[in-house]
């Protein structure tokens, strides 16, 4: 059975008010594109092209603009609201009739991954079970973050613990078999009064199904949490483009390399934005 994506771009963004009083943090601009962009590109990375994008009610609209149904880039993309933001793991009930029993990725709408082998690392993710990736981080306080025994192998994962086991934080992309809606169902509120990813991904560690990949130091999992982190992100991109001549998170570049948009599409798609360097880009690609 297919894989199907589910990307998570509810909340309400206050770390970064006042900038998202008024529009969705994924929908912010990571330099030359907005945010949501890079998450999508993951997923179309991992070769899924049945996506579904989750939002707040109040910014559906904007994010259907910013998206259209998904043919421009061969994808088809299915818009589902969530009332409140009630924890990460209510994406599974939200999602269940779209999953329709079929395995998933979910990446979080503010998520941005960078790094040379990650197409092949996403396309070997096996159907059964679960698989996550642990990253290295300065403040795993912020995160879920991963415990491991003498052999190195996980066997706990705790939501922002004030004493981290590891430096290991799990990242916001998370493959999960065709269960999770069901166990996402079983799941509680957290005392912060969530349903938490971590404790979704616990069901699978109980039962030695969870698989956890370290992406190492070569690899960019950008934060666009704070003020600061945000503008990083935007001038990594800045320094990686300036450089290479190459776009990251891109989805019309992704999209016809992969065959699923042809020429003609991504011609229209280049002269839409024919004004700035993203579509002199996209023309390029075109030669
Ligand atoms: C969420 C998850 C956490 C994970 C993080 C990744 O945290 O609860 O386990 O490590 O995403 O971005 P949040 O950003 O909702 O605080």
């Amino acid at each position: 059975m297919n894989r199907k994506g589910i990307v998570l771009a509810g909340g309400s963004g206050t770390r970064l008010y006042p900038i998202t009083l008024g529009v969705s943090k994924q929908l912010l601009p990571v330099y030359d594109k907005p945010m949501i962009y890079y998450p999508i590109s993951t997923l179309m990375l991992a070769g899924i092209r049945d996506i579904v994008v989750i939002t707040t009610p109040e910014d559906a609209a904007q994010f259907r603009r910013t998206l259209g149904d998904g043919t421009q880039w061969g994808l088809r993309f299915t818009f589902i609201e969530q009332p409140s933001p009630d924890g990460l793991a209510q994406a599974y009930l939200l999602a269940r009739d779209f999953l329709d029993g079929a395995p998933s990725a979910m990446v979080l709408g503010d998520n941005i991954f960078y790094g040379a082998n990650l197409p092949g690392m996403l396309a070997a993710v096996p159907a059964d079970g679960g698989t996550v990736f642990g990253y290295h981080v300065a403040d795993p306080e912020r995160y879920g973050v991963l415990g491991f025994d003498a052999d190195g192998t996980a066997t706990q994962i705790i939501e922002k613990p004030k004493v981290p086991p590891s430096s290991y934080a799990v990242t916001g992309l998370y493959f999960l078999d065709g269960t999770a809606p069901d166990r996402a169902a079983r799941v509680r509120p957290s005392d912060r009064g969530e349903l938490e990813i971590t404790t979704l991904l616990e069901s699978y560690l109980a039962e030695g199904a969870l698989r956890v990949e370290r992406m190492g130091r070569g690899f960019a999992w950008l934060d666009t949490g704070t003020h600061a982190s945000l503008l990083d992100a935007g001038n990594f991109v800045r320094t990686l483009t300036a450089r290479q001549g190459l776009q990251s998170g891109c989805p019309d570049e992704i999209a016809f390399l992969k065959g699923w948009i042809d020429r003609d599409g991504l011609r229209a798609r280049a002269d839409l934005f024919a004004k700035n360097e993203y579509g002199a880009y996209l023309s390029r690609l075109l030669d």
